[in-house]
């Protein structure tokens, strides 16, 4: 078997540009902190052509820009908001949308990319840029020039409804893959957004639950995803949430959009509510809300309201101006000013398709692989049982506007009532213009021409989710004992708009977990495939042999899948998130797991992995780890210390076993301070390795890394001392320093 790297078209469609932060071994730019931006001097100009345009706009052009006139119902293209240009000056029209997996156009056909979560498992900086740069380049064929993919909210709840449109629990996971992906965006002339700014953990109550985060928790968790991708990938676009932080609404927030984003980091481009997050006209311009989205019935930056203001004394011409002058920089900046994108592009389905498989196959996670049950070997199988998931036919999506939405993509009628406008939890077989994608029954087939390979399972078109009956249960343990090798699907559906899930527990259909236990007990050779947003609970962990994680695959996805089964690829994703092993496990649970209407963030900075460190809870498979095909021994870790605190982590990992493959090699510091967990994810390298090759890896952790925000000077303060942990994952650790 080859080395799985990127395909040479792939790989040339992330253009030279993808030398961003982070991307190389050994490379003093990843530090977001401290790094000078080459394109600062070019952005000049942008300032200054803003500032010529700002004077010529009369003042009903100047509130043309900051308001979406239009319902999304009437926005061009399927699109969810629209700012209308002003031609006689040659500002174009400016319209976006959704784009979390793929284009959420509600009329133009899309890629379904897998989810965001999976970008996250893969790890890889490579892949996050190849994934922006995919997708916008579809948004500008469709006529889009706003983006608003790049959702981050960290996942303290593991039952969160939105996870999978995010990027896992830690921020350095999450902001550096975000700034990737920003950075692809823009560099394909499309604004990219970041988004839900900030403290939107949760769907249950979601437009409108107070958060509770103590300042410090807030900075070294919360807000620094968003620091990272905004002073690193310069996004053009900020959406802050629904919620309110310590009392007030995200979007008229002086301190996050103000002080911190705007004035600390440096922020140069817009903020804009999301769809009805604005909850005041003068407040939330004053606070450093630019623009908002009219979904009706109430909104607050209409043209009429904002001259009331104005005239009434409550906002200067000065802010208004800046609000203006943040959207002409930033058009202008990522090249839509003068090349607007324009609807009726080409698309290249079928290549689109293939780097969503692509993506896929770096981010599945092998969590359990006993007596290296796989890979498959195709031509000792005989019958090939694949039960349930639908893997006959489809493999399942999140909903709501993180999914792409166009009307005929569903192949079932619903995703067990999880229904968003147009867009359905469950997509897209048959599906006429793409040609490649193959569910996952058929590719193990083409996989094992000389198997039998038979499904088992709810067929039902109608209700896709229903439980098993107990006549499918019994097929399908029949089918299993009478194959070589047993493979269950099973699915979780979450999706915006519909609350947390209840339980990690797989919920539906609601027994699949019955389903694994029978086949189990039918077949020694159980495998089971887990397609989900979310960590899942697995009672039957010890009765099979393998499990995957696939998340939302993508519409590569089975392809993608049958190649990790049968060791056409061999698997490197790493968890993103911890997977507990009961719910009462979870920080967020408290007495009996209901979610509050105003969340209460009481750990603190024990989120996630930290959590379950600090508490000593064993998870069921914790944060940042996955297993190979292949064995990797880590060797030889020095920690050197630059005279500004930057700290180089070296050390070797090599391949030790016999076939080629990547791991993910993971940097923890355990900070000695007061309320600090026992470790942080500080950096990683994803390295690519054939067998008996060695590499040496070289993280470079900037002293921002180090610090804590301490409260009393409000600022950041460097912890020196701390000690530095290598590990395959956050609990299998290799090498320590101190
Ligand atoms: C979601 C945003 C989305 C917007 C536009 C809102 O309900 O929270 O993530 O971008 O709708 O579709």
């Amino acid at each position: 078997m080859q080395v799985k790297r990127w395909p040479m078209a792939l790989l040339l469609a992330m253009t030279t540009a993808g030398a961003h932060a982070g991307q190389n071994d050994f490379d003093i730019a990843t530090n977001p902190f401290t790094a000078s931006f080459p394109a600062a001097i070019a952005d000049n100009g942008a300032h200054w052509r803003a500032e010529v345009l700002l004077k010529q706009l009369t003042l009903d052009e100047k509130l043309q820009l900051i308001h979406s006139k239009y319902q999304m119902s009437d926005v061009p293209n399927g699109g969810a908001g629209f700012i209308q240009g002003v031609p006689r000056l040659g500002i174009p029209d400016l319209n976006m949308v959704d784009s979390a997996t793929g284009s959420g156009s509600t009329q133009l056909p899309s890629t379904t990319f897998p989810a965001t979560i999976a970008l996250a498992a893969s790890w890889d900086r490579h892949l996050a840029y190849a994934f922006g740069a995919q997708i916008a380049k579809q948004l500008r064929a469709q006529g889009f020039g706003m983006g608003l993919g790049g959702g981050t909210n960290l996942a303290r709840e593991a039952r969160g409804g939105r996870m999978f449109e995010y990027l896992g629990e830690d921020p350095v996971l999450a902001g550096e893959m975000l700034a990737s992906r920003t950075i692809a965006t823009q560099n394909s002339k499309v604004i990219a957004t970041i988004k839900h700014y900030v403290g939107n953990e949760q769907e249950h109550n979601r437009m409108g639950g107070n958060d509770t985060i103590d300042e410090r928790t807030l900075r070294e968790l919360y807000l620094l995803p968003f620091e990272i991708a905004a002073r690193a990938g310069r996004p053009g676009n900020v959406m802050c949430s629904y919620n309110r932080i310590n009392g007030t609404y995200a979007c008229e927030n002086p301190h996050v959009l103000t002080d911190v984003l705007k004035n600390e980091w440096g922020f140069q481009g817009q903020v804009q509510s999301d769809w009805g997050a604005a909850h005041s006209t003068a407040p939330a311009i004053n606070a450093g809300l630019d623009e908002e989205e009219d979904v009706g019935p109430t909104v607050y930056l209409t043209p009429a309201l904002v001259r009331q203001a104005l005239q009434s004394h409550q906002i200067t011409e000065a802010r208004l101006d800046d609000m203006v002058r943040r959207k002409l920089y930033v058009m202008i900046r990522t090249g839509i000013m003068d090349d607007p994108p324009k609807a009726g592009g080409a698309i290249d389905f079928p290549a689109a398709t293939a780097f969503t498989q692509a993506a896929e196959e770096q981010s599945l996670v092998l969590l359990k692989n006993d007596n290296a049950q796989l890979p498959l070997a195709a031509a000792s199988l005989k019958r090939i049982a694949v039960i349930g998931g639908h893997a006959d036919a489809a493999v399942i999506t999140g909903g709501g506007s993180g999914d792409t939405r166009h009307p005929v993509t569903g192949a079932f009628a619903g995703c067990g009532g999880l229904t968003f406008g147009t867009s359905t939890g469950c997509n897209w077989w048959p599906n006429p213009w793409i040609t490649l994608n193959v569910p996952i029954v058929k590719a193990i087939q083409q996989l094992a021409p000389t198997a039998q390979v038979s499904f088992a399972g709810n067929s039902d078109q109608q209700s896709p989710f229903r439980a098993y009956t107990q006549q499918e249960i019994d097929q399908a343990t029949t089918l299993a004992a009478q194959s070589d090798v047993a493979i269950v699907v099973v699915t979780q559906p979450s999706g915006e708009d519909f609350g947390e899930l209840q339980s990690l527990a797989l919920s539906n259909p609601s027994n699949q977990d019955q389903l694994v236990e029978a086949v189990a007990k039918a077949n020694p050779h159980t495998i089971v495939v887990i397609e989900s947003g979310n960590p899942v609970l697995m009672p039957w962990k010890d009765q099979v042999q393998a499990i995957v994680e696939a998340w939302y695959p993508g519409e590569g996805g089975g392809q993608a899948i049958a190649n990790v089964l049968f060791g056409k690829v061999n698997p490197s994703g790493k968890l993103p998130v911890t997977f507990p092993a009961r719910d009462q496990d979870t920080p967020t649970w408290g007495q009996d797991g209901t979610f509050p209407n105003d969340p209460v963030y009481a750990e603190k900075l024990d989120m996630g992995y930290r959590w379950y460190d600090a508490k000593n809870i064993t998870p069921l498979f914790e944060f940042g780890y996955g297993l190979s095909y292949t064995h990797f021994s880590y060797s030889g870790l020095s920690v050197r210390k630059a005279p500004d605190h930057t700290l180089i982590a070296s050390f070797t990992v090599k391949n030790d076993g016999h076939m080629a493959g990547a791991e993910v090699p993971q940097v923890y510091l355990g900070v000695n301070y007061n309320g600090e967990p026992p470790k942080r994810l500080v950096g990683w390298h994803k390295v690519y390795l054939n067998p008996g090759e060695a590499r040496q890896v070289n993280v470079v952790i900037p002293e921002r890394f180090q610090s804590i925000w301490d409260t009393s000077g409000n600022k950041w303060k460097y912890v020196p001392g701390s000690a530095v942990y290598v590990g395959a994952s956050s609990r299998d650790i290799r090498l320590q320093s101190r």
